[in-house]
């Protein structure tokens, strides 16, 4: 038998620091992407009844919080998909505390589910409810992350009741030579792949939605939109 102090050494022979190029890339970005996120938007929401403190929360959070508030009637049931660290999905709680959101990721949820929040893991290409669950569907930052966005979206459509509204809040690459090239930064940064107009209200159009709209949001260095639609 091998003597364990062999074994030791076998299991401790270390692997190559940036086996990949990849990895070193990855590494050397590392710090940009952080600082990327750091570049927030400061600013309080005031409501007719609450006034949601959302220092956290960048220009896309607030357009998508206004947005929803657009609505004639309020919510009440609201799916948040792609919550990442959930801080948007408690200022959508604090706004609208009589909604039922439901918030999935496909990453672990950090926090835990609350009165009216339930964070759970899945997949936006394979929704876990049933169809016609939902009055709205929110989804921000998280589309150019999607492997199959048509297959994401046709399954937002399913869960929607008649009616009920999609918002996402994403980059989207267009024609102007700047956002071209300051989406493309954004990419490398954040990861992903950004889609573009034409793309997008054709995932949306095929997957059966109507009133489509597609705007620039205001102070996001022209690189932001808000893509609302209706089932
Ligand atoms: C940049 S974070 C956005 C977090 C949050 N919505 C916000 O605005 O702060 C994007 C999130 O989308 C999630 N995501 C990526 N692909 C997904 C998919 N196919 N289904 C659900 N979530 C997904 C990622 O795990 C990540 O947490």
């Amino acid at each position: 038998m091998r003597p364990a102090n062999d074994l030791l050494k076998v299991n401790q022979v270390r692997a190559p620091r940036f086996p990949f190029p990849h990895v070193a890339i990855n590494k050397w970005l590392a710090p940009l992407r952080l600082a990327a996120r750091k570049i927030q938007i400061y600013r309080t929401i005031r409501y007719s009844e609450y006034e949601i403190e959302v220092k956290r929360l960048r220009a896309i959070h607030c357009a998508v919080l206004n947005e929803i508030s657009c609505s004639r009637t309020i919510p009440q049931t609201i799916l948040d998909v792609g919550f990442g660290n959930g801080v948007f999905t408690q200022a959508v709680s604090a706004a609208f505390p009589h909604s039922d959101i439901t918030a999935i990721d496909t990453s672990i949820p950090k926090l835990s589910s609350s009165e009216n929040i339930t964070f759970i893991k899945g997949s936006v290409e394979q929704l876990p409810f049933a169809s016609g669950s939902f009055d709205l569907v929110i989804t921000v930052l998280s589309l150019h992350h999607w492997q199959e966005k048509d297959k994401g979206i046709s399954e937002i459509y399913r869960v929607l009741k008649k009616g009920g509204r999609l918002i996402i809040g994403d980059p989207l690459l267009e024609d102007w030579m700047s956002n071209r090239i300051l989406g493309l930064l954004m990419q490398v940064l954040d990861g992903g792949t950004f889609t573009d107009k034409k793309r997008v209200s054709g995932y949306l159009n095929t997957a059966g939605f109507e009133d489509i709209s597609i705007r620039l949001i205001p102070h996001t260095m022209k690189s932001l939109y808000l893509i609302t639609a209706k089932k």
